[in-house]
């Protein structure tokens, strides 16, 4: 028998998909990690887990408790799913700049959903500080904290990196993802490091984030902006901090835009746009490796999250991103 136990057995242990567009014009393999196959959709499934049971196991958690979070909508989703799981209540913070998918579906699942101003960390109004204290007025409540919570890349560490090593055999030579919290990037790059320090380890970054200009120059300096959600920042987490850089790949949102309608016309993969950037990132480090290389990304969340954005033609018209390029291609 092979039966998992509810929403939370059925977190993790995901397929790694073989890019096979993207595989086959640059020589390399190209693998993404289906994190878009866990029971909440995406990769933060992993890293909602292991702060509720971690907040469990230290006692800060009981029953009828409340779960706060600030987050770009992937978090707050999984800790949803896993608070109605468990019998917790879920008290989500969202910069109202996120996709009305994302918005309503945290509605959907029974979060208590407060929308606030997107404005930058140092700004006390911050979504990720508004949760905080929210989280301190609160009887019987715990602040998820994923940027600087170090449960959140344990899961990476503990359950993504090994299965990737797992399934490749260890026949890895380049790592690279985007970061949003850091807690997947910097999970994954310590343990492939651990087992072998010859496995590049990339960070990939859209326009409008500081780590490409931090990890080349040493200082943080965002150019640009992007239409993708979830990644860039303007700090270094405490989940980033100590987490081992080769290098780092900016990918902007045309070429973000030009992967994610491959993925789909292609490979038959419906993605978001962090993947547009992962992706990016991968075919970019193929092309620096050569080929013959085995590089691993992360495929973190699915197209239907941001349906009415970057698959919405107007959309990408009002954003001056659409080109014919993204027209589905003749079948004739
Ligand atoms: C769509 C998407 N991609 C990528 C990430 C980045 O993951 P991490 O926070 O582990 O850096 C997130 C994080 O919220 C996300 O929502």
């Amino acid at each position: 028998m092979d039966i998992k136990t509810g929403f939370v057995g059925t977190v993790g242990n995901t397929p790694l998909i073989r890019i096979n567009s993207f595989s086959d014009e640059t020589g390399c393999e190209i693998l993404g990690k289906a994190e878009f196959l866990n029971p909440g959709g995406s990769v933060k499934d992993r890293a909602a887990l292991y702060i509720i049971e971690e907040a469990e196991k230290k006692g800060q958690l009981q029953p009828g408790g409340t779960v706060v979070e600030g987050t770009a909508g992937n978090t707050g989703i999984g800790l949803t799913h896993i608070c109605n799981a468990k019998g917790y209540r879920c008290l989500i913070v969202i910069p109202e700049t996120q996709s009305a998918e994302k918005i309503d579906l945290l509605r959907t699942l029974g979060a208590d959903v407060r929308t606030v101003p997107a404005v930058p960390y140092r700004d006390p109004n911050n979504y990720v500080k508004v949760s905080g204290r929210l989280a301190e007025e609160l009887d019987n409540a715990i602040w998820a904290n994923q940027f600087d919570n170090l449960a959140n890349r344990l899961a990476h560490y503990e359950t993504t990196a090994p299965e990737i090593w797992h399934q490749t055999d260890g026949q890895i030579h380049a790592w690279t993802a985007a970061t949003g919290t850091g807690g997947t990037y910097a999970g994954a790059s310590l343990f492939f490091k651990e087992k072998n320090p010859d496995i590049r380890c990339v960070v990939a970054d859209p326009m409008g984030s500081g780590l490409y200009s931090y990890v080349k120059t040493g200082e943080i300096q965002p150019e640009g902006n992007s239409v993708t959600e979830g990644i860039g920042n303007s700090r270094i987490t405490a989940n980033m901090e100590g987490a081992p850089i080769d290098d780092a790949l900016q990918v902007d949102d045309p070429a973000a835009l030009r992967v994610i309608y491959q993925l789909l016309y292609q490979d038959g993969l419906y993605m978001g746009g962090s993947v547009g950037i992962n992706v990016g990132a991968a075919v970019a480090l193929a092309k620096q490796m050569g080929p013959g290389h085995t590089i691993v990304t992360i495929l973190c969340d699915s197209g239907s999250r941001y349906q009415s954005k970057i698959f919405s033609r107007e959309w990408l018209e009002s954003k001056g991103l659409w080109s014919d390029q993204l027209l589905p291609p003749s079948r004739d």
